[in-house]
């Protein structure tokens, strides 16, 4: 047989293919430029360690971009010796799942299709994450490596051959590759059901205990149908825009109060529901919310480690735990009470892998919507809704009641993030680097009727590897426990997103009943004078606040 391996020759290479916080996001019409997917797919494909005869499990949130993507990566791979890829129908594969699969089949990497939140369509956002051996997100080893081979990039090399079905599960032969198509749902299920009290959680949900969960017209909508209203029961319709759309149905999937708007209004104006649950675009994410009652998500990783031991999966208790650095303190507390380990990390979850890996942490979580454990090496949404359903088939009671009793017993961490995004990157910039300079001179000064304890740029020490990362967010901290740290985001595709993230924290004696940005008010206020941030950007408040 002759071989129809294809090498197109690129005039230039693409200078612009660095993956940042997770993968390679820009937006669609950027990828549809002519070679430029096919360019970071060869980066990729000659970077990671083991491809030619190794097994890739490729898939993605089902937006606009994804089943093209697919194609070329599969007949990318069948040029590379790839044996074997493994993807899935409709190319439908959450985040997690995508992480579960690459465990359980040993592949050398995952190709995951996704701009996470970021709205997709034609003018939405694209994306290609690679993740490693096992499961998790590249680390920064190997991201800058792609990153360096596509800057000097001159070809590259694909199967012409026809696209295959996804239609249906089968197996498919390109050249040497086979390409089987499986469902994407099926072993995600079945892992959860290892972790979980099936039984106790359908006793609950089948006995007028009624939840709404958004899937935002992305990727977990055949996942929860399949939980929620069919392994554990809850009624027909519990699932909201369950159907994943190319364009999310013109939504943002981004699970918080500004985006999932709808299921915010139920549940914390209405009273139809006791629960009710949100996740992101391709599932990584989680939104919590009880009747009347936002649970912020610094506070449900507080909650799941003090109540872990209510799940089957985590019964003998927990090795430790990890907190991104803005995430708030809340873990912190509940692991001094149990005597375990609470790690420190830069934003990001790659940053929990080698924790993970080394049995140091079994649970972990940001603040920004994204809880998980040792089962995989990602954050997974479902799980954390189903955690939550958990304790509370265990404790029957409200969630807004579970929050008021550990309130109660570690005190209470009031918290706020506020983003400014689509600002212009060099005004962004020239605020950060402003207020970078001026740490050295804060140290001992006054901060909201505070003094600043420490005011420095984060950096951390892989406790594993030793490996150093730096430059991770300015950090006032302040003498009172309180701190505001500010730091540009890594994902945002239009301009620079400053994120501001405000904490202060009462102790279980003190005044508890008050809303975060009242509470915080004295500190949203001294952080826009010292950062200039309304002056700097022209911006009159943020455009998110959580
Ligand atoms: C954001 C979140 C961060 C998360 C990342 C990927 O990154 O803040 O916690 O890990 O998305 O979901 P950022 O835009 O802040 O760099
Ligand atoms: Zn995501």
């Amino acid at each position: 047989m002759t071989s129809s391996v294809l090498r197109v020759t690129l005039d230039q290479p693409f200078t612009d293919q660095k993956p940042g916080t997770s993968g390679l996001r820009k937006s669609s019409r950027q990828f549809e430029t002519p070679h430029y997917l096919e360019s970071f797919i060869e980066a990729i494909l000659r970077t990671v360690p083991g491809v030619a005869g190794g097994t890739l499990v490729v898939g993605g949130d089902g937006r606009y971009g994804n089943r093209r993507a697919i194609d070329v990566i599969s007949r990318m791979a069948a040029a590379h010796g790839v044996t074997r890829l493994i993807t899935t129908t409709g190319g439908i594969l959450s985040t997690p799942a995508a992480s579960n699969l690459i465990r359980k089949h040993g592949a050398v990497a995952g190709i995951i299709l996704s701009a996470s939140h970021n709205p997709g369509g034609p003018e939405g956002d694209f994306g290609v994450k690679v993740n490693g051996v096992n499961g998790g997100p590249a680390p920064e080893s190997l991201t800058d490596a792609i990153y360096a081979c596509s800057q000097s990039l001159d070809g590259y090399r694909i199967v012409e051959a026809p696209a295959i079905s996804l239609e249906a599960p089968g197996q498919h032969p390109i050249e040497a590759l086979t390409v089987e198509v499986i469902d994407g749902v099926d072993d995600y299920l079945a892992l959860m059901q290892q972790l979980f009290d099936f039984d106790q959680i359908g006793d609950l949900l089948r006995n007028n205990y009624p939840i709404a969960f958004d899937a935002m017209h992305a990727v977990t909508g055949p996942y929860a149908r399949r939980l929620l209203e069919g392994l554990l029961g809850a009624p027909a319709g519990t699932v909201r825009n369950a159907i994943p759309l190319e364009d999310f149905g013109g939504g943002h999937p981004d699970p918080n109060l500004t985006y999932a708007h709808e299921l915010a209004e139920l549940l914390l104006q209405g009273d139809d529901y006791r629960f009710g649950a949100a996740c992101d675009g391709d599932g990584d994410r989680n939104m919590i919310l009880g009747r009347r009652c936002f649970v912020n998500p610094s506070d449900s990783l507080a909650v799941l480690t003090a109540n872990a031991t209510l799940a089957p999966a985590y019964s003998n208790g927990l090795a430790g735990v990890a907190r991104s650095m803005p995430t708030s303190a809340a873990v912190d507390v509940v692991a001094q009470q149990l005597g375990i380990a609470c790690y420190e990390t830069p934003t990001g979850w790659k940053f929990f892998g080698n924790l993970l890996d080394a049995g140091r942490i079994t649970l972990c979580g940001e603040e920004s919507f994204g809880t998980g454990s040792d089962h995989i090496r990602e954050k997974d949404g479902l799980w954390a809704v189903l955690f939550w359903l958990q304790l509370l088939a265990r404790k029957r009671t409200s969630v807004a009641a579970i929050m008021a009793d550990h309130w109660s017993r570690f005190g209470r961490h009031y918290y706020s993030r506020h983003d400014y995004e689509a600002i212009e990157s060099e005004r962004a910039h020239g605020l950060y680097d402003r207020l970078k300079g001026l740490l050295p001179s804060l140290a001992d000064e006054r901060f909201a009727g505070r003094a600043i304890a420490t005011a420095d740029d984060f950096s951390y020490t892989d406790p594993v590897d030793g490996s150093l990362t730096t430059g991770q967010g300015l950090r006032l901290l302040l003498d009172d426990g309180s701190r505001v740290v500010f730091r540009l985001s890594g994902t945002g595709t239009q301009g620079a997103t400053l994120r501001v993230y405000l904490e202060s924290y009462v102790p279980p004696s003190g005044q508890l009943q008050q809303d975060p940005q009242q509470a915080l008010a004295d500190l949203i206020s001294a952080a826009d004078a010292l950062a200039e941030i309304r002056v700097r950007t022209g911006m009159e408040a943020p455009t998110v606040i959580t």
